[in-house]
């Protein structure tokens, strides 16, 4: 089966088992819908990434988005990876110290950053604030004065990088609303040499999520070390690090997803080594840097990366149960045969809001034939709640191919759900949100997030 991961994702006793524990029994004893991760996963996923140190020769800091899942389990297992974090918010920041990771270990990115969040950020020392505009730098420049601190901070560049990702992921072009145009940054630099209250110290930028092409790394880095360059030769100031972001892709899709629109196809099927995106990135890089007689601003220089996506997003399985089944009679007049699951968009939004894949499979009978059709949706009372494409754009295939007699009580799996789902949930319907659970890497199943209950519901009215 093209869907099985060896050692994680398998067939045992005719159940799909995820790092050896069966699915469909983890769905009975903790409630379904339910999110499994696996911590081995995480760590071969982390390790993958930093296989990107053997190919650039200076230091790597790999630091985990956490906007793509941040329980606190799963911070804990990534820090255990000896991998650090990348937090979007004062919120993101405070869960990211609770996990224990240290200030030194924490970048801090986001574009509305408010005075307490640069408060929390300068008071436990991150490694670097991310600036997304020049107002934002004079209010960081405020608070550390005020707090008698120096900020260290790198400048978020728009580089006019694209990517043929989807519009709602693309982050690096003038249009987006993100960073700051280079002549601004390279303004801030003159004016904050040997500020006493600002350490700029490096450069950012991050081109956009699920980026199908490896090339736009080696644009990128390329536009970073002009940045980098461009700040030595105006200011004599050396940046210490370079950050060039996340974006690396996962390969969502299995074989039976034909009918996709060729670009949706292309940007979901993408699957790259990260390490063959940067070693040219690199190289191109270390070849500008001799024709400017510049190498020695790559030594003693980072590479940071922010990959949220490839460390957490295959790790994940939503398991969910099937509810209700109806049938339908079509245009055309044939049948077809929904199947009502009680995984909906307000735990899987970017189904709903990117039209995103998520391959589905029986977790009962992995191995029997999946090939008959179904329309699958959610349990929302909201028309948009479907696994297929409410607006026929072929985002999303029409049908879902399961075994043949799949019914109320069966429970499926979703792959690839870790990134980007439980961290964007909802308890819209007043739906309880799943339980978590990490296979721990010792094999053993460990509840990270119990599932809501009523009191959850309402805990925040007054
Ligand atoms: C600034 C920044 N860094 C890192 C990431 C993580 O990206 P990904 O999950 O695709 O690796 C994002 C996501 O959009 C981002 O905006």
């Amino acid at each position: 089966m093209s869907w099985q991961i060896e050692g994680f994702l398998e067939t045992r006793q005719g159940h799909l088992t995820i790092d050896g524990a069966d699915a469909v029994e983890m769905a009975r004893e903790y409630g379904s819908p339910l999110f499994v991760f696996g911590e081995r996963r995480i760590r071969r996923n982390i390790n993958r990434l930093k296989r990107v140190a053997d190919v650039i020769d200076c230091p790597l800091k790999l630091c985990y988005a956490a906007k793509a899942m941040s329980t606190l389990g799963i911070l804990r297992a990534v820090k255990d990876a000896d991998c650090d974090v990348e937090v979007n918010s004062g919120g993101e920041l405070w869960k990211a110290l609770k996990a224990g990771f240290s200030g030194e270990q924490i970048t801090f990115n986001g574009t509305s950053k408010e005075v307490w969040e640069i408060e929390l950020a300068l008071e436990n020392d991150v490694y670097a604030i991310q600036v997304d505009s020049l107002f934002e730098l004079s209010l960081i420049e405020e608070t550390a004065k005020r707090l008698g601190k120096r900020a260290n901070v790198s400048l978020r560049l728009v580089p006019e990088i694209e990517s043929d990702t989807h519009s709602g992921l693309q982050t690096a072009l003038l249009t987006s609303k993100f960073g700051m145009m280079p002549d601004e940054a390279y303004s801030a630099v003159r004016e904050h040499v040997d500020a006493p209250h600002i350490n700029i110290c490096g450069v950012h930028l991050h081109i956009g999520s699920q980026n199908p092409d490896p090339t736009v790394y080696a644009a990128a880095f390329e536009t970073l070390f002009e940045s980098l360059l461009r700040v030595f030769s105006e200011t004599g100031q050396r940046l210490r690090h370079i950050n060039l972001g996340g974006g690396f892709p996962v390969r969502y899709l299995d074989d039976n997803a034909d009918d996709l629109d060729s670009k949706q196809h292309a940007m979901l099927a993408a699957d790259y080594e990260p390490s063959d995106a940067i070693r040219p990135a690199w190289e191109s890089v270390r070849r500008a840097a001799k024709d400017a007689d510049a190498e020695h601003l790559l030594e003693g220089l980072t590479l940071l990366l922010e990959p949220g996506r490839s460390i957490i997003a295959d790790a994940g399985i939503c398991l969910t149960t099937i509810r209700n089944v109806k049938s339908r009679p079509t245009a055309d007049g044939g049948e077809d045969h929904w199947l009502l699951t009680d995984a909906g968009f307000n735990i899987l939004l970017s189904m709903e809001t990117y039209k995103w894949y998520y391959h589905l499979i029986s977790a009962g009978r992995p191995d029997d034939p999946h090939h008959i059709s179904y329309k699958v949706a959610g349990p929302l009372c909201d028309g948009g709640d479907v696994y297929f494409d409410i607006e026929g754009e072929n985002r999303l295939p029409e049908h879902r191919l399961l075994p043949a007699d799949t019914r109320p009580g069966e429970v499926l799996a979703l792959l690839n759900c870790g990134a980007y789902s439980l961290s964007q949930a909802s308890q819209y319907n007043a739906r309880f949100l799943p339980a978590v659970v990490l296979i721990k890497a010792d094999g053993t199943p460990k509840l990270i997030r119990r599932r809501d209950n009523f009191e959850d519901l309402i805990s925040a009215d007054l």
